[in-house]
């Protein structure tokens, strides 16, 4: 095949290291949309180039992007687990004028960093805000926040605080803990200390939401009558398993659970078990799906010639029917609306899920 004939989407991604997680959902996301649809969309073969930003590494991210944009010549860049590694690429998708698509990295920000951005995602303002309207909602009077201590902690410490007290809730503690090899214990302590209602908690998904439910349990807070409210980047489906039952009754807001009913959810979960057998998907895997969605809908509607600036044209107020839900790319922020799902993690047949209970329809970012 000659080189026109292909379309490069190169994606940057945590492939190894204490986030590899992150990479490996995306990248399966991506090609379980593949396998579903064919590798081929208006005669041009669709081709993935991935590239190892090995965790957050902002100048590895802005160097691979480079790399992809000079050398591999890409039509699209797209990935990103973490928020360092997108706000790195900002301006390199802007000098070079190419279509960039956020899969996970969820930091209010990033979309108003370049114009060639747009997120397939999900914000932390946008599930935190209904979290605080929820927890009020409920009866919850009294929270203490704990979040990762970068951009989508500060986020969602922030909206939580703004929400929650705007409705006549009090936030009487707020934690901040490392990104890399946090201890959770002493924060846990302090807040089971200061006595709250509920705890709220955003840490990225994988080894750090493991990290504060073992805190959680070792230092016996739900005993102590202090609920669990968190993110569902804390429950995720990647990790569930390994929160064990302990996890149950667990109450958090997010924009996927693979325990959501649909016929779109039912179709990206039958070709993700057919790329990654052994891996549940989780909200990066839907992230990464939907962005090769995103492409191909660029792809069919430029007939196979893709220009940065028409792309953007096609983008920005692109509707999906993702496996979360309807999905649109709101046209002035080019940032993700999505209904925002209340869950609570229960066991069925023998297996813990996020089951959804109640929803917040088509959430803007409310960090705009
Ligand atoms: C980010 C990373 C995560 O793992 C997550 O669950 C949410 C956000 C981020 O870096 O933006």
């Amino acid at each position: 095949r000659a080189a026109g004939d292909t379309i490069k989407v190169g994606i940057l991604a945590e492939m190894s290291g204490t986030f590899a997680d992150f990479g490996q959902q995306i990248t399966n996301g991506a090609r379980a949309y593949m396998k579903q649809h064919g590798d081929t969309v208006a005669g041009k073969k669709i081709e993935l180039i991935i590239k190892d930003t090995t965790g957050p590494a902002p100048d590895v991210a802005k160097r691979l992007a480079q790399e992809l944009v000079v050398k591999d010549e890409v039509d699209f860049i797209a990935g990103f687990g973490l928020t360092p590694n997108a706000l790195a690429v900002a301006s390199i998708a802007t000098e070079a004028k190419k279509p960039t698509i956020v899969m996970n990295a969820a930091t209010s920000v990033i979309t108003a960093k370049s114009p060639y951005i747009v997120r397939t995602s999900f914000t932390l303002a946008q599930v935190t805000q209904p979290m605080a309207q929820w927890a009020y909602q409920s009866g919850v009077r009294k929270v203490y926040t704990v979040v990762a201590d970068y951009g989508p902690g500060h986020d969602a410490e922030g909206t939580f605080k703004k929400t929650f007290t705007a409705l006549g809730g009090q936030v009487v503690g707020e934690a901040r803990v490392p990104l890399k090899n946090p201890e959770f214990s002493p924060f846990v302590q302090k807040v089971k200390d200061a006595r709250p209602e509920a705890v709220f908690v955003f840490v990225p998904a994988g080894e750090l939401a493991v990290g504060f439910m073992k805190a959680y349990r070792e230092r016996e807070l739900a005993k102590a009558g202090i609920k669990l409210l968190s993110t569902g980047d804390v429950t995720e489906d990647g990790v569930i398993d390994a929160l064990g039952d302990n996890a149950i009754g667990v109450i958090s807001t997010h924009q996927y659970s693979m325990a959501h009913e649909s016929p779109e959810n039912k179709a990206f979960l039958a070709a993700y078990a057919q790329v990654a057998p052994q891996q549940r998907p989780n909200f990066m895997a839907v992230g990464g799906y939907d962005g090769m969605a995103a492409v191909y809908e660029v792809v069919r509607k430029l007939g196979g010639k893709v220009d940065g600036d028409q792309a953007m044209g096609v983008l920005k107020g692109l509707k999906i029917a993702s496996p979360r839900g309807p999905i649109q790319i709101d046209a002035d922020t080019r940032d993700i609306v999505q209904n925002v799902y209340v869950r609570e993690i229960k066991k069925v047949g023998g297996k813990l899920y996020n089951v959804e209970f109640d929803h917040f329809p088509a959430v803007k970012d409310p960090g705009k």
